[in-house]
């Protein structure tokens, strides 16, 4: 079964839908396709197709577009929820980024947070607000007997708040984060991990990127409720088509170009991340900066080449972590810059085309994550590299199950691990780069988005 040939309706629900707004001259909405890996890779899938998505409105003109109710965008046909500002900012900020985000990740530095106090559980009201109202659009909206596919940690309560209203609709979960175990989940407050889990387990089935996160769900209600849903494993897959397309584009051709002068005759290693702690951006600063130390060879002889694009800025800890992020940058480039060369090339305006102009010529790409539901780019990279890039990859990436046998693994928390890693990669053997890099490519492309979607609808027979 697919949205292509339906048995069913598909209805998609996320937080962030995959179409934004902004207003032309006459005060109308017109939709803008979102990048990220869930929406280029669905939004092909069931463009054309009956498939509605529903998302919150994210900006002014979001709103605008949400009291037009179903509107068609790209293709998609898409309805927005215009939720009440603050108590969406409530939910947003403090529940799903300051709090599930961390949970999940194992952010936490616990020796001052997290700290669950009146204004939290205000916000944990604002949160089953806001999964209620996902609820109701979804009773209202779904068409009879629809599956309904409902991503990550902001809408974990949509099945329970949804009750037995819909008898006709079956709803699946998919997280794309990690999922805490039950040692993690111990850090929210006792009867909101319950409440979250119940919430959870309402769906007919629960979907993780890697067993690793179903198996922690699993023990996690174990634990805490006494018995655990049906849960399945379906990693999501980069999109070569929407890959190649992008290549194609004359912007990515230019940035390439660009690139290449800067770059020259040096090696060239490539980050592509949001600046999210989770992420791990500055230990892989403190990494360039040990491999520019120990190895003198490579010095003059290499760049690192940072692709960063701001989230979450409305969180001090994501501007202090920016902040931090611009530091090191500046730090390593005063340490190490000589008149012909600059260490680090950053880059932190969000331009999609650089970055994968990047991953087209980069020789090591670095993905470092403390921990990560997936991380796509370990597979884009791959995809797209022309120069049989070495893939040096965290164990604590959802992908490291997949793609770990080509790439070099590594601890994220062992920065000199890390700069070994990234020295074996520059270093290495002509054919063993390019056997490497011929395997990644092929475990890489070996799923596409349809199987991750046929996976979903399958969970829900
Ligand atoms: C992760 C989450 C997504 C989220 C994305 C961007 O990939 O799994 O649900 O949309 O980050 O974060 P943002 O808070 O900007 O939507």
């Amino acid at each position: 079964m697919s949205p292509t040939s339906p048995d069913r309706p598909v209805v998609l629900v996320s937080n962030r839908g995959p179409v934004s707004f902004t207003l032309d001259d006459d005060g109308e909405p017109r939709g803008r396709r979102g990048a990220g890996g869930l929406v280029s890779g669905l939004a092909p899938l069931v463009a054309g197709t009956s498939t509605r998505w529903l998302a919150a409105a994210l900006t002014p003109a979001d709103r605008v577009a949400a009291e037009r109710g179903l509107v068609e965008s790209d293709g998609l046909q898409v309805r927005l929820l215009a939720l009440d500002e603050d108590r969406f900012a409530e939910a947003y900020d403090v529940i799903c980024n300051a709090t599930l985000w961390f949970v999940h990740h194992g952010l936490f530095d616990t020796a001052h947070r997290p700290r669950y106090d009146a204004r939290w559980r205000t916000a944990w009201d604002a949160y089953r607000e806001v999964n209620r109202a996902f609820a109701d659009a979804v009773a209202a909206d779904a068409p009879p007997d629809a599956v309904v596919l409902v991503q990550d940690y902001h809408l974990c309560l949509v099945a329970s708040a949804l009750g037995d209203r819909r008898p006709d609709l079956t709803l699946v979960h998919f997280s794309h984060t990690p999922f805490a175990g039950p040692d993690d989940l111990a850090r929210l407050p006792t009867a909101a991990a319950a409440e979250l889990l119940e919430g959870m387990a309402a769906h007919q089935a629960c979907g993780f990127h890697t067993e690793r996160w179903a198996s922690r769900f699993t023990q996690s209600c174990r634990e805490v409720l006494g018995a655990a849903p049906a849960t399945f494993v379906a990693p999501l897959a980069a999109d070569p088509d929407d890959l190649a397309g992008t290549v194609a584009r004359p912007a990515t051709a230019t940035a390439r170009a660009e690139l290449d002068r800067l770059v020259g005759d040096r090696r060239f290693i490539v980050r592509v991340d949001r600046i999210e702690l989770s992420k791990n951006v500055l230990r892989g600063f403190q990494a360039f900066d040990d491999l520019l130390d120990r190895y003198p060879r490579w010095r003059e002889r290499v760049v690192l080449g940072a692709f960063l694009y701001p989230s979450r800025e409305g969180l001090p800890e994501y501007l202090a972590y920016r902040q931090e992020v611009e530091t090191a940058i500046e730090a390593i480039n005063a340490r190490w810059a000589t008149p012909s060369w600059t260490p680090v090339l950053a880059d932190l305006a969000d331009d999609y085309p650089l970055s994968v102009a990047a991953l087209q010529r980069s020789d090591v790409l670095l993905v470092n994550p403390v921990r990560d539901g997936l991380n796509l780019v370990a597979k884009e990279g791959p995809l797209v590299n022309d120069r049989d890039g070495v893939l040096v990859l965290s164990r604590e990436a959802g992908a490291w199950p997949e793609l770990g046998e080509a790439a070099l693994g590594i601890n994220p928390f062992d920065v000199a691990e890390t700069a070994d890693a990234l020295v074996a990669g520059l270093e290495m053997a002509d054919e063993e780069r390019a056997g490497r890099a011929a395997r990644l490519r092929a475990l890489a492309g070996a799923r596409t988005p349809a199987d991750w979607l046929d996976d979903q609808l399958a969970a829900a027979t």
